[in-house]
């Protein structure tokens, strides 16, 4: 089956094409960084404009770059949640469109789902149960992962997402967004014996995380520092130190208390260079083996929505005519996949 995959929840339009036999055919992305960049976050409205602007010419070059006519298309996926309600709402109307014109069906896809199942988008894909560690914009979790639709939450964040603990100490850095690749740039010119920061709740027993308090006690560190490049560079790394270690620590014991030996990482937070190396240092001592998406798929993408998307249609599922889009939703919500 061939599944066009749309995903526009938030600052990226990302479009792909997915063939079940041969994998992925074509896959597009524009990102709206240059749009949100001079207000230092994203703007909803924009946002949901911009995608309007860009879904259906990147939808042509997918099919341009696959060499396929439209009716080769099995059936249709989109990110319907969670994510920036207008921005939802646009990828759903066309996607629910073209599955319309195309007399395909169309499938809702969680946008988290997504990210959870972008390793298997490599030649040597995780095999479940795998622990997964979801780290983005919106959202940390800490996941078992059973087999598609079958999760079970072992951890969240109770306050901002480790990305969004990024982008947040970007911004009071002077970094400028989207802050995580800023701040992990600067912090190699870091010195990181220079501040310690917290490792927030791994104090005490648990999977949850909070980040919120980071951001403050960066502030701080901040405004008492001599305001130099040097101090900014110590900062970025003692911050980036701490939710590294905060991760690692929480994944390890999520590793412990599954007995699992495969562990997931994903989400744009992913796409860390020390996060990656730490968890990889954390597997070998383990036994535990650890995957991670290719880099372009760490980040928001179609290509893992035509993936999941395709997984959910090949066993039947797909949206009736009418569409809507889902800005919280819960990822133990969803349905097993019927094998
Ligand atoms: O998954 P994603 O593309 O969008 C959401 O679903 O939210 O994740 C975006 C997040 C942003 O907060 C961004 O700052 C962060 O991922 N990010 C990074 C890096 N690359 C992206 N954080 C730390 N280090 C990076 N290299
Ligand atoms: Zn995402």
């Amino acid at each position: 089956m061939r599944v066009l995959g749309i995903e526009t929840s938030c600052d990226e339009t990302g479009v792909a094409l997915y063939d079940s036999e041969r994998g992925l055919l074509a896959d597009a992305l524009y990102s709206q960084i240059a749009l949100h960049a001079e207000f230092g976050g994203v703007v909803p409205e924009l946002a949901s404009r911009d995608h309007i602007r860009k879904t259906l010419p990147l939808v042509r070059r997918v099919l341009e770059e696959a060499d396929l006519p439209a009716d080769a298309i099995g059936g249709v996926a989109y990110t319907a949640g969670p994510g920036l309600m207008g921005a939802l709402l646009v990828g759903a109307a066309i996607s629910r469109s073209l599955a319309f014109g195309w007399n395909v069906p169309a499938v809702a896809v969680h946008h988290m789902e997504g990210h959870l199942l972008a390793p298997m988008l490599d030649a040597d894909p995780p095999a479940y149960p795998f622990v997964a560690l979801l780290v983005s914009g919106g959202h940390t979790m800490l996941v078992q992962v059973d087999g598609i639709g079958r999760y079970r939450v072992l951890g969240e964040s109770l306050d901002d997402a480790a990305g969004e603990a990024f982008d947040k100490t970007a911004k009071l850095l002077q970094l400028g967004y989207p802050g995580g690749p800023a701040v992990a740039k600067l912090a190699e010119k870091g010195d990181p014996a220079r501040y310690h920061f917290p490792r927030p709740m791994t104090d005490r027993p648990g999977l949850d995380f909070s980040f919120s308090g980071l951001k403050t006690f960066t502030l701080n560190t901040w405004q008492a520092s001599d305001g130099s490049e040097q101090a900014k560079a110590d900062i970025a790394c003692a911050f980036e130190d701490a939710v590294v270690d905060t991760l690692a620590i929480k994944c390890r014991r999520a590793l412990e208390q599954t007995g699992l030996a495969r562990l997931v990482i994903a989400g744009g937070v992913s796409a860390n260079r020390k996060l990656r190396e730490r968890l990889s240092r954390v597997g070998e001592k383990h036994h535990v083996r650890v995957y991670y998406p290719r880099f372009e798929f760490c980040t928001d993408n179609g290509a893992m929505i035509a993936f999941a998307g395709c997984q959910r249609l090949m066993a039947g599922q797909h949206e009736e005519l009418g569409f809507g889009a889902r800005p919280r939703w819960a990822l133990e919500s969803l349905p097993p996949l019927s094998s």
